[in-house]
């Protein structure tokens, strides 16, 4: 059964390619006070929110990420300001630039991503799939080559 999962993980890392990302328009309830944007579990997309955690703070020209996930699923938001998000799949590579709180990128397992250009003042909102498990992190970018 352990075997089994570890193929399942392993099949869906290695076949995740940087097109299987999208951008999702979490949409906005909008008046002349300012808007709300909402996300609800099941609501947007494939997966269930386990955990939130916000990036902020970043020195100008410090870049984040630097990793790939085995499992985690992620919506990345541009929650203030703007910045980049490059997804790699060995292959390809697609550039993001976040910069609205009601459009969120979905990044599929599997892919290196590195987050760099924030804005001064910016806030990352990450929404993902499982808790955090420094074991799900793949941290050495030959490694993530040779399972891809
Ligand atoms: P990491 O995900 O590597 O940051 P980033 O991708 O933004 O550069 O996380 C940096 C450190 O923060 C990590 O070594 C442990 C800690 N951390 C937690 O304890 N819990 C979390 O949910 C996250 C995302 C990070």
């Amino acid at each position: 059964m352990i075997l089994k999962n570890l193929e399942n993980y392993a099949m869906k890392l290695s076949k995740s390619t940087v097109f299987d990302c999208s951008i999702i328009d979490l949409g906005k309830v909008e008046n002349r006070a300012g808007n709300i944007t909402v996300v609800e579990n099941n609501g947007i997309g494939p997966f269930k929110v386990k955990r939130i955690y916000f990036l902020y703070d970043v020195p100008g020209g410090e870049s984040r990420g630097g990793h790939a996930h085995y499992e985690l699923e992620q919506y990345i938001i541009a929650a203030s300001g703007s910045f980049v998000v490059i997804v790699d799949d060995g292959v390809n590579k697609r550039s993001f630039y976040l910069n609205r709180p009601n459009m969120a990128l979905h990044i599929v397992p599997g892919l290196w991503r590195e987050l760099d250009g924030f804005s001064a003042g910016s806030i990352c909102m990450v929404l993902a799939s499982q808790e955090y498990l420094e074991t799900d992190y793949i941290r050495d970018y030959k490694k993530f080559i040779t399972i891809k």
